[in-house]
């Protein structure tokens, strides 16, 4: 009875998002509190409520990334493009000769602005304060801005490593003859308008809610200085910035896009990750002694190279630590999305007080008997060792049945013990009995 008094108070808190939260706190424990990112990253997804974690804030939060990546790479990483909107331009297209349908509409003219918005190249160009662009991502940053500001509305003709054409969004609807092309110099390597066709004769929609060009790439952009220096910072509050800023709302979940976006482009990317990780892990153990790090991973054809599989880790004060905890280990596993997929599967203790002390963590290819042998037997070898009687808490996922049934297994009575989570129980025994 008493153990299963543990498991309710433990499986409280055995939530995906939770566990990630705790292996945060591990990590702080254990390194100094300024280094460990993935504290921040973890209560950002918690206060968000986000049932997704992101497998890019987990996993490139583990490894010592260098945040100053060159604004260039945005452009090779394909983010700014993605939203470009390629549809081809149809130069067939007849124009309408008069414009009689605007009633019902809520297009209102902007007198002032229509009298002072430029008319020539080099009109707009000072009004961008710019004639030239170090990289295509600053000259695509200026002009939608520009645009937000002016409440016009452009889209993409033509998107190229080296040109850029725009036309009127209402180009169809009002036949604005606002057009922007932009290319790269050979020689200098800036980007500069090469033509420009102005100004807009359109109308225009007073301020509404959202802008078209105001998307996630741009919201990436205008929000990234604050991403890196608080990654936990809310979704509410970014969009507060682009609201002071540009004086459209975007909606939560461009916002939320745009952050994750951000988040990739200050925290690096999925290979990049993968390849720090043996470094980042490395350093973990210079740093704190007595911290265990278990590979496993594969021949690849190239004789060089090994690939990935598994990673396991434990934190030399939480080794120490589960020596004055209760004999109970809870274990579970979340899943890891993005690029590579995978799990993450963590055990943890039970202090004294009841609080929570992560003891070991995982990144394992995916939830099966070999996995989670794997990720036990390294459990039992760094962490348990040789103290025997320990209560092992699980859902009943047929791999940790299977390894902990194993013949000689230390989860087994008379040597341990080995309950299930009751929270998982319910949890199951809802989704299969739907009928309250
Ligand atoms: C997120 O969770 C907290 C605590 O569980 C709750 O108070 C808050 O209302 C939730 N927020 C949203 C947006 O669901
Ligand atoms: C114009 O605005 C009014 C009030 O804001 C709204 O009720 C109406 O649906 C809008 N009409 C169009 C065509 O958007
Ligand atoms: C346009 O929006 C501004 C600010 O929101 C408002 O003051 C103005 O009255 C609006 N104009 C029209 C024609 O709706
Ligand atoms: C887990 O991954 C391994 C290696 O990729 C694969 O052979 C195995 O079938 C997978 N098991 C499950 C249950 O998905
Ligand atoms: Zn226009």
């Amino acid at each position: 009875m008493g153990l299963l008094l543990h498991c309710v108070v433990v499986v409280h808190h055995l939530r995906p998002l939770h566990l990630l939260y705790l292996s945060a706190a591990g990590c702080a424990s254990s390194i100094v509190a300024d280094d460990c990112k993935m504290n921040s990253i973890i209560d950002m997804i918690d206060n968000e409520n986000f049932s997704i974690i992101s497998q890019a804030a987990v996993v490139t939060n583990l490894m010592n990334i260098d945040n100053d990546v060159e604004l260039n790479e945005i452009l090779e990483d394909g983010i700014g493009d993605e939203d470009d909107d390629e549809t081809s331009f149809d130069n067939n297209v007849e124009l309408p000769l008069t414009f009689t349908n605007m009633e019902g509409t809520n297009l209102t003219i902007d007198e002032n602005w229509i009298m002072t918005q430029s008319t020539s190249k080099n009109d707009f160009t000072r009004e961008l304060g710019k004639d030239s662009f170090k990289d295509k991502e600053e000259l695509v940053r200026a002009i939608k801005i520009h645009s937000i500001r002016t409440h016009r509305q452009f889209e993409v003709i033509k998107s190229r490593p080296t040109i850029w054409t725009l036309r009127c969004k209402l180009y169809l609807q009002s036949g604005c003859k606002w057009k922007l092309h932009a290319s790269k110099r050979k020689r200098s390597g800036y980007f500069e308008i090469t033509a420009y066709t102005g100004p807009h004769t359109c109308l225009h929609y007073n301020l509404s809610q959202d802008h078209p060009n105001l998307d996630a790439s741009l919201i990436a952009m205008e929000t990234r200085h604050l991403i890196k220096e608080q990654p936990s910072i809310s979704i509410p509050a970014l969009r507060a910035e682009i609201v002071e800023n540009l004086g459209y709302t975007p909606s939560y979940k461009k916002v939320w896009v745009g952050k994750q976006k951000a988040i990739k482009h200050v925290f690096g990317n999925w290979e990049e990750s993968y390849v720090a990780l043996p470094k980042y892990l490395g350093a973990l153990q210079k740093f704190n002694p007595g911290t265990i790090v278990e590979w496993c991973v594969s021949r690849s054809n190239d004789v060089d190279e090994v690939e990935f599989r598994r990673v396991f880790w434990a934190f030399a004060p939480s080794i120490k630590g589960f020596h004055y905890c209760r004999p109970v280990i809870s274990i579970d596993g979340t899943h890891l999305y993005g690029k590579y997929k995978g799990k993450m599967l963590i055990a943890m203790g039970v202090d004294g007080n009841n609080q929570i002390l992560p003891l070991a963590f995982a990144i394992v290819e995916n939830e099966s008997y070999d996995t989670w042998d794997w990720f036990l037997s390294h459990v039992k070898n760094h962490v348990v060792k040789d103290r025997e009687g320990i209560c092992l808490i699980s859902d009943r996922h047929g791999g940790i049945l299977k390894a902990v049934n194993e013949h000689g297994s230390p989860w087994l009575e008379p040597r341990g013990f080995h309950r299930y989570c009751l929270r998982h129980f319910i949890n199951n025994f809802y989704d299969k009995f739907r009928n309250s």
